[in-house]
């Protein structure tokens, strides 16, 4: 071996690391992003800024995540309730993060909703509630912290943000009389939208891509894990017979905030143990 390929070699150590980067969790105070959060600080991260409607839950979740034992010395988890769905909040929450940083290298477009209704009476209100948040939310969150997501990103170390799809916008969502119209075509559109934005914002520097989880026991996916027939024929179903854990989700997304995925942009990955190749959600 060379002494050059040797060389590189040796870079690989850091690969996965995450040492100082600052990152923007949405919907960061429970569920797959409070796992993303835990992952973000303990792969090296120094901020990590937790952001969801309740103040309570962002300070109880930046609480828990401050007293990780294995987060980098000197590494903050920060609280920033804020609304993604509401411009006036996206700006207050930009001009929060910019008090403590002049840039940020990760965010985590995460925060979702969803509705369950049969076809004949779904409501508008909720229909538009879902993707609104789903999609347009996540637009406007990356529109407006895009200076920060700039501000230190180059071709050799590109920024990155991570939308949180779905299977249900790879395949079908649930139907009949806990149908998911609006979250299974809003999780399509999140998709569609992080290849849009790779291919405009790569030049600036900013990777896009998104992840496609199958289920994770959460606040949201509880109630429908148990109409589906609960975890256990859940489990069984998937072909690597188990759910989502929540290192499936913090490893993904380190994986996708560092060195190691820098050629990805517009990918999407499907973390679902391979269940959505049988067809059925
Ligand atoms: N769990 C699964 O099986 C699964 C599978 C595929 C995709 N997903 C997706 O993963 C993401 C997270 O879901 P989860 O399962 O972790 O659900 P979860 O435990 O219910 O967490 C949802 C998070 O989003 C926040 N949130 C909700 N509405 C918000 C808004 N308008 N503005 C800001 N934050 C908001 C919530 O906090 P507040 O209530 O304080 O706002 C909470 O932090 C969603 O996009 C979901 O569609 C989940």
């Amino acid at each position: 071996m060379s002494a050059a390929e040797q060389v590189q070699l040796s870079n690989f150590s850091n690969i996965f690391s995450l040492d100082g980067k600052v990152a923007v969790v949405t919907g960061g105070s429970r569920g797959l992003g409070l796992h993303a959060a835990s992952g973000l600080l303990q792969a090296g991260c120094s901020k990590v800024y937790i952001t969801s409607r309740k103040k309570d839950a962002c300070d109880e979740a930046v609480a828990a995540l401050n007293a990780l034992p294995s987060k980098r010395p000197g590494a903050q988890a920060i609280s920033v309730p804020a609304d993604s769905s509401r411009m006036e909040d996206l700006d207050r929450l930009v001009a929060e993060i910019g008090k403590t940083t002049d840039h940020v290298d990760i965010l985590f477009a995460n925060a979702g909703a969803t509705w369950g209704e049969k076809f004949d009476t779904h409501p508008e209100k909720m229909f538009s509630k879902v993707m609104d948040l789903n999609v347009k939310s996540i637009f406007y969150t990356i529109q407006k912290l895009a200076p920060l997501l700039e501000a230190k990103a180059t071709l050799e170390d590109p920024s990155r943000v991570i939308v949180t799809a779905s299977v249900a916008g790879i395949g079908i969502g649930t139907v009949g009389e806990n149908a998911t119209p609006s979250y299974s075509a809003s999780k399509a559109a999140a998709i569609h939208l992080a290849k849009n934005l790779a291919v405009e914002l790569g030049p600036r520097h900013i990777l896009t891509n998104a992840i496609a989880p199958g289920f994770f026991p959460s606040k949201m996916a509880s109630g429908l894990i148990e109409l589906k027939g609960g975890l256990k024929q859940l489990q069984e179903y998937s072909p690597n017979g188990r759910l989502g854990k929540p290192e499936d989700i913090a490893g993904l997304v380190v994986f996708l905030s560092s060195r190691a995925s820098s050629h990805l942009n517009g990918a999407v990955i499907a973390t679902d143990g391979g269940a959505v190749l049988k067809g059925r959600l």
